[in-house]
């Protein structure tokens, strides 16, 4: 059992005995100087979850922040993610041993295929090697990122291994419920990416606006307490130190029936903010 939790942060496990805060901090488009100050900034506010990938370009900095950070390593668990050109068996292998390398540790926490590719045809190739990776120790944990149930079906049978974690697009305006279920069922642990959606759009809607006001509390308290009472692990970004407290501190309200019910109704099938369906999408 791998237990990663800041103190008194609810916490998320999944059937193979991850466990993760249910609050991570995410790194999208942080590089440079300006990421590697707001990954310190983050780990030294209490974030003990830093998600990355090969594709943000940025695992070096993410490894230097988590080298230099006086949190002790075992209370930290990063994530990298697999891109879609380098599925096949081989270089799946190597590009994970890269990751590890580009962050300078000797392991990975969690380690994901970024999207299924399905036109590829490949990600079971991908499962393989993640697999063989984690029996090798280079990853602790390995799961799958924008996967549906039915990819997630093909490896788990092609392997007899199930991903600890999902990470897919979930906010109010896109929330994933036969997704969620599917999860659950199967003790996957659902992670959000775009937590916020288009954080500037969804940060002056009316509905969520009213909550917010309702309890003293900001849009975005609004939406990661919304995350927090859902169930999933939710993974919001900002640069700013008093914002990154900010979306860590959930803990002093909480959204009643009436609140859950309104946000549920913001649902739309339509609502990606990206238009990525991993029916199709191809992460290059
Ligand atoms: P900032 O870094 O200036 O705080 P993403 O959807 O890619 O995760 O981006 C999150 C966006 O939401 C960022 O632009 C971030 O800006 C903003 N943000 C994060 N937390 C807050 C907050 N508590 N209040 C307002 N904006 C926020």
């Amino acid at each position: 059992m791998t237990t990663h939790t800041p103190p008194s942060s609810p916490t998320r496990t999944a059937h193979d005995g991850l466990t993760l805060p249910a609050t991570g901090f995410g790194t999208y488009r942080l590089n440079g100087f300006e990421g590697i100050h707001a990954i310190t900034s983050a780990l030294r506010v209490g974030y003990r979850l830093i998600d990355s990938a090969y594709n943000y370009e940025n695992e070096g900095i993410v490894g230097r922040a988590i080298r230099e950070s006086s949190v002790p390593r075992e209370d930290i668990v990063v994530t990298s993610k697999l891109p879609g050109r380098h599925h096949s068996y081989d270089q799946a292998r190597r590009t994970v041993e890269e990751s590890a390398a580009r962050m300078g540790l000797d392991y990975i926490d969690l380690y994901l295929i970024h999207w299924p590719n399905p036109s590829q045809g490949q990600y079971v190739d991908a499962w393989r090697a993640l697999v063989e990776e984690q029996r090798q120790g280079v990853v602790h944990h390995i799961g799958v990122s924008n996967f549906l149930p039915g990819h997630i079906e093909l490896i788990t049978r092609a392997t007899g291994v199930a991903p600890a974690v999902n990470q897919i697009e979930l906010h109010p305006y896109f929330q994933q419920r036969a997704q969620r279920a599917y999860d659950d069922a199967h003790g996957i642990i659902t992670e959000a990416w775009s937590p916020l959606g288009r954080a500037n759009t969804m940060l002056k809607d009316r509905t969520i606006s009213a909550i917010a006001e309702k309890h003293g509390i900001s849009p975005v308290q609004a939406i990661l307490r919304w995350h927090l009472q859902i169930g999933d692990v939710a993974i919001p970004k900002s640069t700013n130190e008093g914002r990154q407290r900010a979306n860590l501190d959930l803990g002093g309200f909480a959204l009643d029936r009436q609140d859950m019910d309104a946000i549920a109704d913001l649902d739309n099938k339509q609502g990606r903010s990206f238009g990525q369906d991993p029916r199709w999408h191809e992460e290059a």
